[in-house]
């Protein structure tokens, strides 16, 4: 496969690729201030001192105008926070699991509320299970606990579950989701 090729996603009209022109994030707005900002002037830094990657969701035939930004970055989860049990002999568990975390997510506003975040959710557990370089067992965020539980919908909406009941009360709520679930399902 081209190297160009294997960070973009197409799929129903939609495709994912990576940020690589800045000129992209300068007109993001997704309603939240801060995340704004961060695409806008972050973003890159991110990505230069190679701490996440920004990619960036587009109608396939339009220009280039993000409808969505996600940013990621590498992640593990301690095995012991979880109750239900990996498929991996007694012998052969790790203490901690690969994952990739959800570092940012934001949906530009005109497009909110109409299932593009749970679609570029969907093309993000597919890139993790086809087109990964190494092994990746969860996707996880820290969601968002506001009042009207937006976001924390959004991700249980998405197959998401909490870690842990702790952080109740926190501003953000630690998830994952994970993606053996997809393999098992099919
Ligand atoms: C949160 C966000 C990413 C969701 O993306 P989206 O494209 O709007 O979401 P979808 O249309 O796929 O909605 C899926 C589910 O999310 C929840 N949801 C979405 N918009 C909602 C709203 N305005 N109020 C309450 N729940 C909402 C619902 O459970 C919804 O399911 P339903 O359509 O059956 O009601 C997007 O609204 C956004 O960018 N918000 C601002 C930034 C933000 O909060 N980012 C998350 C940081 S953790």
């Amino acid at each position: 496969m081209p190297q160009k090729e294997r960070n973009e996603l197409v799929d129903s009209g939609w495709k994912l690729q990576k940020v690589t022109d800045e000129h992209i994030l300068f007109s993001f707005d997704c309603g939240d201030q801060d995340l704004n900002e961060y695409f806008q002037k972050d973003a890159l830094l991110h990505k230069k001192a190679l701490l996440t990657q920004t990619y960036y969701l587009k109608a396939t035939e339009e220009i280039d105008l993000p409808v969505a930004l996600i940013d990621l970055c590498n992640d593990s989860i301690r095995l012991k926070k979880f109750t239900q049990t990996p498929d991996l002999p007694e012998k052969k568990r790790y203490p901690f699991l690969p994952a990739v975390k959800i570092t940012r997510l934001g949906v530009s506003l005109p497009f909110q509320s109409l299932g593009v975040g749970s679609h570029l959710i969907n093309m993000i557990k597919q890139l993790f299970i086809t087109r990964n370089r190494t092994g990746c067992r969860f996707l996880t965020v820290d969601a968002y606990n506001n009042e009207d539980q937006k976001a924390i919908k959004f991700y249980q909406k998405n197959g998401f579950q909490h870690l842990s009941d702790k952080d109740k009360s926190k501003k953000t709520r630690a998830m994952f989701f994970d993606l053996m679930r997809l393999i098992k399902e099919g």
